[in-house]
């Protein structure tokens, strides 16, 4: 307990003094620093695709939230140094208590996670005792733990449909995922009301446009997206789903509807292929998740030189959000998803 408390204020002291902004000696070589750390510190540096592109450059592994997190239970590294947002690198502590996990700017949020709190959450789940709950990875460990099941974007329709068809389903927080997973599966999952700022923000109208422009191009489309954009889309996955589409199919244009990182993944995959951002409802970059560039290849250095900030967590709600993420990997094992 006086070593959680002692990290907490460590982190916190460090926030306030802008350890996040410190200056870095402009002669040193980030990428050559990065790798010596990992040797010297045995640290693994895991990477969502919705990182900038030095950041993927320099990770050992980069996937989507399903991969991350089975990595993260695999790993044999001392410290796991999380490029993501919160949520993930919090489930990278939940599976591993005894390694030192970091994430490179702690206000790494998720507006998806933050739209379902759990005090609320609980209170909706006490009202629908006979349901089971399935919640998406995407959330707090408070949520987690109070779920019997979690899902990635990878699985989610798998692991519903291995459930009896009479088995009543809460499906959090994503109101988007959830209501994609009831169509596709002809169920009708009570949906908790949250979605994700970035994928919400796509213009139906301007992506028809860009439709017409290029009509040869496939529409690819995350299912956090909204149904009008899921409608039209050719082909709807998980980030890691989405970069194997556009690497096998024939088409040479995509229309990617996803966090705009994903692009240099795809375009290192496929080299000779376009891929388009699909536009957003407005002028600016928002389909940028403003959570997910809080890192930095700067910050990351820093956080692996100093191993701060550090995610800490309570032993109870570990023990509780451990639960339903085992049940995943055991039902993606059985449903010949690795895990
Ligand atoms: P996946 O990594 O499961 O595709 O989820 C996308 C996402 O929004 C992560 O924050
Ligand atoms: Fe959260 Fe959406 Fe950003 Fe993913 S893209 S971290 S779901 S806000």
């Amino acid at each position: 307990m006086r070593r959680k408390n002692a990290i907490f204020m460590k982190n916190e002291v460090l926030e306030r003094r802008g350890f996040l902004d410190m200056d870095i000696d402009p002669s040193l070589d980030l990428f050559e620093e990065i790798a010596r750390l990992k040797k010297e510190k045995n640290a693994v540096v895991l990477a969502h695709y919705y990182q900038e592109p030095d950041i993927q450059d320099v990770a050992d592994y980069i996937g989507d939230s399903l991969g991350l997190a089975q990595q993260a239970a695999k790993t044999e590294a001392d410290v796991i140094v999380f490029a993501g947002v919160h949520f993930m690198a919090e489930t990278a502590k939940i599976l591993n208590p005894n390694k030192k996990v970091l994430l490179p700017d702690l206000r790494a949020g998720c507006s998806l996670s933050d739209s379902c709190p759990p005090a609320l959450f609980k209170t909706f789940r006490e009202k629908h005792p006979d349901h089971l709950v399935i919640s998406y990875i995407n959330c707090s460990a408070g949520i987690k733990a109070l779920s019997d099941i979690i899902c990635t974007s990878s699985n989610a329709q798998l692991i519903v449909d291995s459930l009896p068809r009479e088995q009543k389903i809460i499906f959090a927080p994503d109101r988007n995922l959830g209501g994609y997973i009831n169509r596709v599966s002809g169920r009708n999952m009570l949906l908790w009301d949250g979605a994700c700022m970035v994928h919400e923000i796509f213009s139906l109208e301007k992506i028809i446009k860009l439709k017409e422009r290029h009509p040869a191009a496939k529409l690819i489309a995350h299912p956090e997206c909204e149904e009008a954009v899921l409608r039209i889309a050719d082909f709807i996955g998980s980030t890691t789903q989405l970069l194997k589409f556009a690497e096998k199919d024939d088409s040479s244009v995509f229309i990617v509807a996803t966090e705009t990182g994903i692009l240099h993944s795809m375009q290192q995959n496929s080299r000779n292929k376009t891929f388009i951002a699909a536009p957003p409802d407005n002028a600016c970059a928002c389909n940028n998740c403003p959570h997910m560039k809080l890192n930095t290849l700067e910050k990351l250095y820093l956080c692996m030189k100093y191993e701060q900030p550090e995610i800490l967590m309570d032993e109870d709600v570990r023990l509780a959000a451990k639960k339903p993420i085992d049940r995943m990997f055991d039902l993606s094992r059985q449903l010949g998803l690795g895990g």
